[in-house]
């Protein structure tokens, strides 16, 4: 392997910079050529190159969002769309490439990868932390302070006037960032995708904690769980049937995807960025750089996308007794 490209794909999450920027001096420590590749897979079918070396990243490794921009691709996903990628890496001599994204680039890049036999790396980059294989995923531990900070300040108004709160956080499908962050934040209720509370037992759990002598509460809502799916709906059915609560709703979005990346996951990306380059050097191909127990590990693309979201039964528990 002489020429590296990375890209990054998919929702954009805190730390991808700094995954680009240990790539990329991981090839300049290598004695490897780098090339930049702009929007994701877009950028791989038009060609959109840029030679990247240690002093390009300079200054970023402090910065939200990704330098070299991100896309969902279609034409990726069609046969004439990963031609005309193949044709462009071959034409810039690139020889194996490193993709920071979630589960839709590991797709893509399974199948580009068994079609023309090219070497590719995954590292996990997105908010949701939900790619099996891995503990974490780069954007995770930020995204989580960026809610138990969002939702501190709104405890602040609810407990001014004795407000509930419907605070509705990402995840996509998985509830890691509303258990985890509920929990941080201190939240009354926390629901999730993968467990399905159903809306009279959180009446009868909110109506017996006003009792115990709650004032203000606050409920954190994944965007993927199905009584909250509909949120203001939510809200309404709340406020018909529990006396005595206002109920607001606060939908955090894309402040979530935003901001400079956390110390773990600047050390995460970092790690993982130089994990991806060893790796392809190793001849490994068509895995994914995962963190188990505080380790870099490799992980087959199929087994990083396999799997259904496991509901951790201890933090459910905590989430439990420490919201009594
Ligand atoms: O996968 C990251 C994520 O932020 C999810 O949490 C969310 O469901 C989705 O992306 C939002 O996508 P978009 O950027 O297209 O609004």
């Amino acid at each position: 392997i002489n020429k590296i490209g990375v890209l990054t794909s998919g929702g954009d999450a805190p730390g991808m910079n700094a995954a680009i920027r240990a790539v990329v001096r991981s090839c300049a420590y290598q004695k490897l050529e780098c090339v930049g590749v702009f929007r994701g897979y877009e950028g791989l079918i038009e060609g959109d190159f840029k030679d990247l070396d240690a002093r390009s990243v300079k200054n970023i490794i402090n910065r939200g969002g990704t330098f070299l921009k991100s896309a969902r691709s279609k034409g990726f996903r069609t046969k004439e769309g990963r031609q005309k990628a193949y044709n462009h890496l071959v034409k810039a001599n690139i020889d194996a490439l490193v993709v920071i994204g979630g589960d839709g680039t590991f797709t893509g890049a399974l199948v580009f990868s068994e079609e023309f036999d090219f070497p590719v790396v995954g590292i996990p980059g997105t908010i949701d932390n939900d790619i099996n294989g891995t503990d974490f995923t780069i954007g995770y531990d930020t995204a989580l302070n960026t809610v138990v900070e969002a939702i501190d300040k709104i405890r602040d108004t609810a407990n001014s006037h004795n407000r509930l709160f419907l605070v509705e956080v990402m995840g996509r499908d998985a509830g890691d960032i509303a258990l985890n962050a509920g929990i941080g934040a201190g939240a009354e209720e926390i629901l999730i995708p993968e467990q399905d509370m159903g809306k009279d037992r959180l009446i009868d759990s909110l109506r017996r904690s006003k009792k115990s002598g709650k004032t203000s509460s606050i409920i954190v809502v994944s965007e993927g769980d199905q009584i909250g799916k509909n949120i203001f709906e939510l809200a309404k059915y709340i406020e018909d049937n529990l006396e005595g609560y206002e109920v607001r709703v606060s939908v955090l979005g894309h402040i979530q995807r935003g901001g400079s990346p956390s110390c773990y996951d600047r050390v995460l990306a970092s790690r993982m960025g130089v994990g991806a380059v060893d790796a392809l050097l190793n001849n490994e191909h068509n895995v994914m750089i995962g963190i188990v127990h505080s380790k870099i590990v490799s992980v087959p693309f199929e087994d990083a996308l396999k799997g259904e979201n496991e509901l951790d039964l201890e933090l459910i528990r905590v989430a439990d007794i420490t919201s009594i």
